[in-house]
């Protein structure tokens, strides 16, 4: 079995969400390991190792299974759990440490600046990390909602991220990409430091400058530009309730033209709603986006579904081959049975941590799933 590796699972996530063909991580990315895989070009430019035909232990989207890229399975829940850290904007999570801009500098040049362009200017269908001075209002949200018709900022952290927790958990567990949870917590405090230089930022009214040290306790007094500048207020703990409220009022994104009183997708009226605004501009004829047509997929209808087919489909490579109990095993599926047939759908969908890959990592609805798990369990009993 694959053995647990939080690195490779996060790098595949990064990666994928870009969409950059990039789907794949390395397997080897740990410089320790010493047997050298079988390495294959998967989207023209860069190779990726394979190991067990495989260019990943995991796959993130158990839809996707693309064409050129073998990923493994998807996740079990306990990986799941160990992957799952959060950084929260009132410093839940965030680790004490130290790190300069100089040294964050040097770190950058070392491990980012390939991707991310020099100063963070991005590049080569890699995100940008500054566009010029974060501090002037006029790239910021906050302008565009005084100045409708201006373009906006650009969304890059310091012209758009209402918050700088995001960034410091996101280096910390996404970054370098694929060598990803490799930096120290001075490592990533360091990048956070020299990132707000680069973006001209300010920590409590001092300049972040080629000089400066960045801790905790600074990092806790970071304000974001445009933290004040989102609709509704996201954050804090009045969050959950602002979004519900906004969305509440069908003024706030276009109404039914037949039924004002509710929310509308298509043939939508005009919203009506003015937007006073912050820091004391009033925006009138503020204009939220309408609503786009966004039709949920058509439900398929499933006509025949081949429970046997199914299983050897996605079920057979691990249960036929020892690996877990297989269809007819009476003895091996009597201590799963007992735990009741509703507890080993469950543990089946959801994955356990004796191997069973969530839905057996394959991308039947649950309803099928749960077919192929009975046809199992018949043979069993
Ligand atoms: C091999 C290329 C690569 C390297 C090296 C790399 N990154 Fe990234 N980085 C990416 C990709 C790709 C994304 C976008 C991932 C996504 O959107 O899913 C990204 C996203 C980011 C983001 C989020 C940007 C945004 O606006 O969404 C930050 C911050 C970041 N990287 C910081 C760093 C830092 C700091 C380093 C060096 C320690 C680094 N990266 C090294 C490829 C790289
Ligand atoms: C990657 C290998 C793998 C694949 C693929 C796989 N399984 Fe499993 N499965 C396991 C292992 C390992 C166990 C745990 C056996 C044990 O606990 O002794 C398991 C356990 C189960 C269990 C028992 C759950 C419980 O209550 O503990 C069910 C049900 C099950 N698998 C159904 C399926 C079905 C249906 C499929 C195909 C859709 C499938 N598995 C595909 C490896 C796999």
């Amino acid at each position: 079995m694959f053995k647990l590796n939080k690195k490779l699972l996060i790098s595949i996530s990064a990666a994928t969400a870009l969409s950059l063909g990039l789907s794949a991580c390395m397997e080897s990315a740990a410089p320790t390991q010493s047997a050298a895989p079988v390495k294959a070009s998967i989207d023209g430019g860069v190779s990726y190792p394979v190991v067990d035909g495989k260019t990943g232990p995991y796959y993130v989207n158990t839809q996707f299974q693309g064409v050129k890229i073998n990923n493994g399975r998807a996740p079990t829940h306990a990986e799941y759990e160990e992957w799952n850290s959060d950084i929260m904007p009132d410093g839940t999570g965030l680790p004490e440490g130290e790190g300069s801009v100089e040294e964050g500098e040097e770190i950058y040049e070392a491990q980012c600046v390939m991707c991310h362009g020099d100063f963070g200017s991005g590049g080569g269908g890699y995100p940008a990390l500054s566009k010029g001075n974060a501090q002037e209002l006029h790239e910021s949200l906050t302008y565009q909602r005084i100045k409708p018709d201006t373009d906006g900022p650009v969304r890059v952290f310091g012209t758009y991220w209402p918050q700088a927790s995001t960034l410091w958990w996101y280096i910390k567990d996404a970054m370098p990409h694929p060598l990803t949870d490799s930096l120290t917590d001075d490592e990533v405090y360091a990048l956070v430091a020299y990132i707000l230089n680069v973006n001209e930022m300010e920590i409590d009214g001092q300049e972040v400058d080629d000089e400066y040290v960045l801790n905790r306790e600074k990092f806790l007094k970071i304000k974001m530009p445009n933290v004040d500048a989102f609709e509704p207020k996201i954050d804090g703990p009045n969050g959950p309730e602002n979004v519900r409220k906004y969305f509440a009022n069908p003024d706030n994104f276009g109404a039914q033209k037949v039924k004002p009183s509710e929310r509308c997708m298509t043939n939508c009226q005009e919203p009506t709603a003015k937007v006073v605004y912050i820091q004391g501009a009033g925006i009138s004829d503020f204009h939220p986006p309408l609503s786009a047509v966004r039709d949920l997929p058509v439900e398929k209808k499933e006509t025949n579904f081949d429970a046997k087919k199914a299983y050897a489909d996605n079920c057979a490579m691990c249960h036929d081959t020892g690996a877990a109990p297989a269809p007819g095993d009476k003895a091996g599926w009597s201590s799963i049975l007992a735990r009741g047939i509703d507890t080993v759908y469950k543990n089946g969908i959801e994955g356990t941590d004796t191997g069973m890959p969530p839905m057996g990592g394959s991308s039947l609805t649950k309803e099928q799933f749960k077919t192929v798990v009975d046809y199992i369990v018949n043979q069993s009993k």
